[in-house]
């Protein structure tokens, strides 16, 4: 008896434990937007770009539809980006960055 309710109560924690249910896209993307663009622009819904011309990426979607980024993605920015370094970035890396875009709009 005892026992059982035990292993319920384990079992429950484990499903609401985020970590273990694994990342949603939303999650991934953000992860990566801090690895990889987050040392210039702001990547979160407040905050100043470190690097102040780099545009928060919050503010993308109000220049940019989110799909037709993740078509300039697919095929690498370069445009504007003299301070950037190239960036080709895979679909699953594509679809989880826009799905934490779309958290910010
Ligand atoms: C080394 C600094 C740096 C990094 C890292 C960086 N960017 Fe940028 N990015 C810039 C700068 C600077 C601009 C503004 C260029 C301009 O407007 O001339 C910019 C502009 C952009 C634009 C707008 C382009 C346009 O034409 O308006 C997009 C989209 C963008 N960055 C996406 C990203 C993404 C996604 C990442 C991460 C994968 C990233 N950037 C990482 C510096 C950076």
């Amino acid at each position: 008896m005892l026992q059982g309710a035990l292993r319920q109560g384990l079992i429950a924690l484990l499903l609401a434990t985020p970590a273990l249910a694994g990342p949603t896209a939303a999650q991934r993307g953000k992860a990566f937007a801090r690895a990889n663009c987050a040392r210039c622009h702001a990547i979160d819904r407040t905050s100043v770009s470190p690097l102040k011309i780099a545009p928060p990426l919050r503010s993308l979607h109000q220049r940019y539809p989110i799909e037709t980024l993740g078509e300039a993605l697919a095929e690498g920015i370069y445009t504007g980006h003299a301070d950037m370094p190239a960036f080709e970035l895979n679909p699953d890396q594509i679809h989880d960055l826009l799905s934490y875009l779309k958290t910010l709009e």
